[in-house]
């Protein structure tokens, strides 16, 4: 249990809760034995079985508890049934039995109403800690990972979870001090008969805990397939265009259908185990009732040494053990199952981020002098991406980086704004390792601008306060206007506040490029970071796009990596890359004459 023992940190907060719920249960429980007792009296009244007991009688100590309780009670029905009446006293006895039962049901809802602000509060403070954390870590994490899997965590496996708590306080509150009242009550009754309970309890205990043996695997199993599926689902939704224009929806059916297959299996086989918990249990509690009632049987019948309302009441309280019981063995598997399911949360939870604020790392607030990149080598995974790569890029200047595709362009984005850290040399702003400042000022000083625009379901408006939480309508319409956006913007539905469909995909290729671009300029930074998208646009947006970079790059320190070549023809520097190397750099018309690759990348555009 001890992923579930950390998870139970997160229900500090809500301890009072606990508590109360404690005390309810208590109470629960009391009620509970009380309202099998108290069918006594009504029993004892229907067979007139009661001695007549005019005096009440003398307590002689807890040994005698028994006998005193049963002569209390025989002097009560014999006071009512002479001043009232054989119904009135019966009439009084059913009262007695339906108020301890009321009490009773009311004390179990208590229970439940306390321990559902600890529930549902464990579930909101677990998720907002996995979205914190999803949110934390780095960008690198989830190039291995399933997004489906993170969403698969954040969502089934916290509710499990939030299940299981209820299974705890069930397992070692209330159904132990049910089991405990009852055999106070029914030690009461018959100490004789109940010895033969005390046998049960282990054994039921063991072969109970033989069956939850292997529960942790197979709800494990069930929980990493859900997370496959929703992987496969979001994927789905994600590329709909392409399983349809490629008709490959029989492929992506069958891929799902395999995946809820193997769910069928694993979550049959988890569920056969759980379900055989309680009829084992409850026949192995009828097999010791037919017991009890062989031996009680004849305690009533032959040794007359226990009155037979009391031998109803007994079974009734023996049969009452079994409920508990099997809701012990039933919460043990619950637990065993948040069990799993914290593991899996606690894996996100505990990840550390490889890529994180030093102790000691400092604010950074203003940009001053020069970004440099100092012998460089960075790979994702096995091959180097970068290889000794060394760039200045001083105040004030645009440097513009061109190369083939996968020459390493987007990676030097990546590594400047830290999504990535440098396997070898560093990156320097102003001196100052990038490595020594803090996260949130480095990336203070950056305005990006990503190579496919990543834009959100919210409105125009929306989107472009990413950038600045607190911008007013008129400083989003200025930043539309750099960004050449104002003009389609303007021409939506509800202007700034329409909303622009998930992932943006009511705008144009053009228009969405060019929203980013705004939100990078109503952010206003000191840097701007520029991969242009590589999408063909049409001469007109071409044209529009250019002119809304050009307007940010203005008076700004950029790094911009183009594809279109002529955006960059008035860039401080071209870097031409290739495989991860500079080839070549200097102005744009330096870099014509020497009729090298940059030379054959314009000659190559301009007869495209
Ligand atoms: N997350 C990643 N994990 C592993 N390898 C990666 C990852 N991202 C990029 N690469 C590899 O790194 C190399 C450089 O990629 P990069 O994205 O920097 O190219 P690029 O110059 O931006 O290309 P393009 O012009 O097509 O955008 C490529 O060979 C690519 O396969
Ligand atoms: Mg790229």
């Amino acid at each position: 249990m001890k992923y579930f023992r950390k998870i139970l940190h997160f229900a500090k907060p809500y301890k009072r809760f606990a508590w109360l719920n404690i005390i309810a249960n208590i109470f629960y429980a009391l009620f509970g034995t009380l309202a099998f007792v108290s069918l006594m009296p009504m029993l004892k009244v229907l067979f007139d079985n009661s001695t007549k007991i005019t005096e009440p009688p003398v307590y002689e100590g807890i040994s005698h508890v028994g006998d005193y309780f049963e002569g209390y009670m025989n002097y009560f029905i014999t006071q009512k049934i002479e001043s009232s009446g054989e119904l009135y006293a019966l009439m009084i006895m059913i009262s007695i039995v339906i108020a301890t039962f009321l009490l009773k049901n009311l004390s179990g809802y208590l229970a439940m109403f306390f321990i559902t602000f600890l529930r549902n509060g464990v579930l909101k403070d677990l998720r907002n800690a996995v979205y914190e954390k999803t949110v934390a870590l780095p960008v690198s994490y989830y190039s291995e990972k399933r997004k489906g899997d993170t969403i698969a965590r954040i969502s089934t496996d916290v509710l499990e979870i939030q299940h299981s708590f209820l299974s705890i306080l069930e397992l070692i509150v209330r159904e132990p001090l049910m089991i405990l009242f009852t055999i106070i009550a029914m030690l009461i009754l018959s100490a004789k008969l109940t010895l033969f309970v005390f046998i049960f309890i282990p054994v039921s205990g063991f072969i109970i805990s033989r069956i939850g043996k292997s529960l942790k695997k197979r709800s494990t199993r069930v929980q990493q397939e859900q997370g496959f599926f929703l992987s496969i689902l979001e994927e789905t939704l994600g590329g709909l265009k392409i399983i349809k224009g490629f008709n490959a929806e029989k492929m992506f059916n069958e891929k799902f259908q395999q995946s809820t297959a193997r769910f069928f299996k694993y979550s049959n086989a988890l569920m056969h185990r759980q379900n055989l918990a309680s009829p084992i249990s409850e026949f192995l509690g009828i097999v010791v009732i037919a017991i009890l009632l062989w031996f009680g049987g004849s305690m009533v019948l032959v040794e007359k040494t226990l009155a037979p309302e009391a031998f109803i009441v007994y079974m009734g309280l023996a049969y009452n053990i079994l409920t508990p019981a099997k809701a012990i063995s039933k919460a043990s598997y619950g637990v065993k199952k948040g069990n799993a399911a914290a593991e899996r949360v606690l894996e996100i939870l505990e990840t550390e981020s490889s890529i994180k604020d030093k102790n000691n790392a400092t604010v950074k607030k203003d940009f001053e002098d020069a970004i440099t990149l100092n012998d460089v080598s960075f790979k994702y995974e096995d091959d180097w991406v970068l290889k000794n790569f060394s760039l200045k890029v001083p105040k004030g200047s645009t440097v513009a980086l061109v190369g083939q595709s996968g020459s390493g362009k987007s990676t030097i984005a990546n590594l400047l704004t830290r999504f990535y850290d440098v396997n070898e040399g560093n990156i320097a702003i102003d001196n100052a390792n990038i490595k020594d400042i803090t996260l949130h000022s480095l990336r203070g000083l950056m305005g990006l601008v990503t190579q496919d625009s990543i834009l959100f379901n919210d409105t125009v408006k929306g989107n472009l306060r990413v950038a600045k939480e607190d911008a007013s309508d008129e400083e989003i319409i200025d930043a539309l206007k750099v960004a050449n956006a104002w003009e389609f913007v303007q021409g939506l539905p509800q202007g700034i506040d329409t909303n622009i469909g998930d992932s943006g995909n009511k705008l144009s290729g053009g228009q969405k490029q060019r929203l980013s671009i705004a939100r990078a300029v109503l952010k206003n930074p000191p840097i701007m970071i520029l991969d242009e998208a590589t999408s063909a646009l049409d001469t007109e947006s071409e044209r529009l796009v250019q002119d809304a970079l050009e307007n940010m790059m203005k008076n700004r320190t950029s790094v911009v990596i183009a594809h279109r070549l002529s955006t960059i023809q008035s860039a401080d520097n071209i870097v031409v890359l290739s495989k991860g190397s500079i080839v070549e750099q200097g102005k744009h018309h330096e870099l014509l004459a020497k009729k090298g690759t940059y030379y054959n990348l314009v000659e190559m555009q301009s007869l495209a």
